[in-house]
């Protein structure tokens, strides 16, 4: 029986590998993680992440051939192949600060296999790293560890958050990167047939190390770039009086380019997109590419314009100030059917509202008021360091107020913003919202998803992103 360890409770090592336990019974996989609270909750009836369709997953595994577990040096030493699924964070301090990855939780993860491990090993890289970060992980085992044979793998995950588990059934794509030895080879075909379980062989691509490990970063970097070309439109579309969705259905009907990933939007957030551009930019500065770096940069300027541009049209169309107005906000997850909030641009469209003087009232069906506030109080780059594990609160802001019920949150609001396309926001009633409102009463929605012919017959003054304004908003360009 193979043995499959994970190093990483986390979005990526919980869904991946109890995907792996369900299609593969004859496999071992045990899933280990410094953070007790995280796998007590994966092995009690509240999972630590929401997914669509994990659940049924976990409950169909957990205790028969998946295993969570904190005792990480006795399931790293009895596995055959170790997956790390650690985070990798952009760099607060030193070196590279705010842009390069932070390889420490990688570092020690890969000490602590060469110092436990008794047999050889097939070590995966499943976490999102620079390219060449297989060659140091390779040092660091073979320099620490007596007569053991290691080989690394680089096999970086693809699912996207809130339809993880459809893309672990279905993928459009497997990649395993390792070396062209023999053994380099045959540890490569050991990865295939777990995934040939499921997975077509056709869509089972190997590579190189390094190709696997900058195909990664280049994939986060092109969906990236669509969404910064789409939100880049939107800015022209609102001062042209062309219409962000007429054009992105327009244009997605080449086939060369497709219709997918073409929804103009308040900016794009997640733990990925940002992190592995920086990253990416990072490494074309230390190979002297200065032009390329600054292409990619570019496409993170877009979308801090795109969160700012929102901002200062809500303020401008309120008469230029914000201060003491209360302003509902619907949605704070990074995108639907998910509770993750990391680099979520609800954080800075809030943050922006706060600093002039709004007071929030925030709905998100799967985010809790810890976490809100959390969010609101942290430093950039800081959530992803394993301090955002601890269950530290911070003082509740007296500017920010979290409900539970979309129409609390807009009940004498002059305000509404969409933050985050849950589906419940499409069918909400809004004429109920509008009577309970202050007037004149303003819809800004950043997600594309209301009706905006029908706000407006209801009476509210509405902007959504990239369509043709409102004479309030044209009349109001003038003062932003
Ligand atoms: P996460 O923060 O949810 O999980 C990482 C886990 O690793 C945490 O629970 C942490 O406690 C644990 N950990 C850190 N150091 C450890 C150690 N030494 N020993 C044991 N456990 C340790 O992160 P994630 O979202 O699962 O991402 C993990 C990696 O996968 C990152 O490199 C990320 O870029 C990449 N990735 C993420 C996604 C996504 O959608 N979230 C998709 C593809 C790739
Ligand atoms: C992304 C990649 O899609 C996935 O392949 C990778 O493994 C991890 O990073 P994720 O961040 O979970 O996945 O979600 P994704 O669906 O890519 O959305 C990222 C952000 O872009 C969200 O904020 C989303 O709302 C936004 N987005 C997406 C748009 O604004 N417009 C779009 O058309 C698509």
């Amino acid at each position: 029986m193979v043995k499959i360890c994970c190093i990483g409770a986390g979005y990526v090592g919980g869904p991946t590998m109890a995907v792996i336990a369900l299609k593969c019974p004859k496999i071992e996989v045990a899933v280990v993680d410094i953070s007790v609270s995280r796998i007590a909750a994966w092995n009690g009836d509240q999972l630590p992440i929401y997914e669509p369709g994990l659940e049924d997953v976990v409950k169909q595994c957990r205790g028969r051939n998946l295993f969570f577990s904190t005792d990480i040096e006795n399931h790293v030493a009895e596995a055959d192949i170790v997956f790390v699924s650690v985070n990798t964070p952009t760099k607060t301090q030193g070196l590279g600060a705010g842009k390069a990855a932070d390889l420490t939780y990688w570092e020690s993860a890969a000490r602590m296999i060469a110092d436990v491990s008794k047999s050889n090993k097939i070590v995966v890289e499943k976490s999102t790293v620079p390219v060449k970060t297989a060659e140091a992980i390779e040092k660091i085992l073979t320099h620490n560890s007596r007569e053991i044979k290691y080989q690394i793998l680089s096999n970086p995950e693809f699912l996207a958050e809130g339809t993880a588990i459809q893309d672990l059934f279905n993928p459009d794509r497997v990649l395993i990167g390792g070396r062209e030895t023999p053994e380099g080879q045959k540890a490569i075909q050991a990865l295939k047939d777990v995934y040939a379980h499921w997975v077509p062989e056709d869509r089972i691509i190997t590579t190189n190390l390094w190709s696997a490990e900058l195909s990664k970063l280049a994939a986060n970097a092109f969906l990236a770039q669509r969404i910064s070309s789409v939100n880049a439109m939107s800015a022209l579309c609102e001062a042209t009086g062309a219409d962000v969705t007429q054009v992105s259905h327009a244009i997605g009907k080449d086939t060369r380019i497709g219709p997918r990933f073409l929804n103009s939007s308040v900016g794009f957030g997640g733990s990925c997109f940002q992190k592995d551009i920086l990253n990416l930019v990072y490494i074309c500065e230390c190979n002297g590419l200065t032009e390329v770096a600054n292409y990619w940069k570019q496409v993170i300027k877009v979308n801090d314009y795109q969160k700012n541009r929102f901002v200062n049209r809500i303020v401008s169309s309120m008469f230029n100030t914000v201060s003491g107005k209360k302003i509902a906000i619907l949605g704070f997850a990074f995108k639907k059917d998910t509770g993750d909030t990391r680099e979520t641009p609800a954080i800075d469209v809030c943050k922006g509202l706060l600093g002039d003087k709004a007071k929030l009232s925030i709905y998100d069906p799967q985010v809790t008021e810890d976490q809100i506030q959390r969010d609101l109080s942290m430093k950039k780059f800081d959530w992803d360091h394993p301090i955002h594990l601890q269950p530290m609160s911070p003082p509740a802001s007296k500017q920010v107020n979290v409900v539970w019920d979309a129409y609390q949150a807009a009940k004498d609001a002059h305000g509404v913003c969409i933050l985050t396309e849950w589906d419940e926001f499409k069918t909400l009633d809004y004429q109920k919202i509008f009577d309970n409102m202050r007037k004149p009463a303003y819809i800004f929605d950043g997600r594309n998803i209301l009706d905006v012919a029908k706000l407006r017959e209801i009476g509210f003054i509405v902007y959504s992103i990239g369509k043709p304004l409102d004479p309030w908003h044209k009349d109001t360009l003038a003062v932003a």
